[in-house]
């Protein structure tokens, strides 16, 4: 697979038809980091299309850092009513109170060390905010470069190492949500739209005649 090509192929189609959502404005790689941590916090257990409203009522509540930091956690609870998994909360809480002491993170090992951030949550702030070369690793991660290389058992090892040789180190922030969005409204599970896919000429399980048979479902 020649990666240049798929790189420059995922972009256009990014930046054509990538989605527009309230978390993705600013510059690419300059991004204000707060939101995008707080929409990536939000978006670890909550869907998209649901997390657009706790995302605008939490930002509207706590509009800075420094705002979460000094409010009591009783009100950060509140915003968070309805959502779920309240940790969440409680751990943006917390780490905003270490962001205002120490000052915010500027790269994935610093905020992979604040609580209730992972190597997922920790890429895509450091990738988004600040043009770190991190891939991020997840579901449609998955299931995307199972396709794309007709892996039916793609095991963590290996779905890290083809996102991290994937990745375009000119534009991480940029590829890793073209991933995501390829993953949410095209590369889906059930009923991927391969004739509309800009991965499409390059694609394993698209020339295998069933793409839905990669990954290959888990062994329960
Ligand atoms: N899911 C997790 N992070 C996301 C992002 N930045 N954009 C869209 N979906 C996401």
């Amino acid at each position: 697979i020649p990666i240049p090509a798929v790189q420059q192929a995922l972009l256009t189609w990014f930046d054509q038809s990538g989605r527009s959502l309230p978390w993705r404005a600013g510059a690419e790689g300059a991004r204000d980091p707060y939101r995008v941590w707080v929409a990536e916090i939000l978006l670890q257990q909550t869907q998209v299309a649901r997390g657009l409203v706790y995302y605008e009522r939490f930002l509207t509540a706590f509009p800075s850092v420094e705002a979460l930091a000094e409010a009591p956690i009783d009100a950060v609870l509140k915003a968070w009513e309805g959502c779920g998994y309240y940790a969440r909360a409680r751990n943006l809480h917390r780490a905003a109170g270490v962001i205002v002491a120490d000052g915010m993170p500027s790269t994935y090992a610093g905020w992979l060390a604040l609580p209730g951030v992972g190597p997922y949550t920790a890429a895509a702030v450091s990738s988004l905010a600040f043009n770190e070369g991190r891939a991020v690793n997840d579901g449609n991660v998955r299931r995307v470069l199972a396709r794309l290389y007709s892996e039916r058992l793609p095991t963590e090892p290996w779905v890290q190492a083809r996102a991290d040789a994937l990745l375009d180190p000119g534009r991480p922030g940029a590829f890793n949500e073209a991933v995501m969005d390829l993953g949410a409204t095209i590369c889906t599970p059930k009923a991927p739209r391969c004739e509309v896919c800009p991965l499409a000429a390059w694609c394993g399980a698209r020339a295998s005649g069933q793409p839905t048979a990669f990954p290959a479902p888990k062994v329960r």
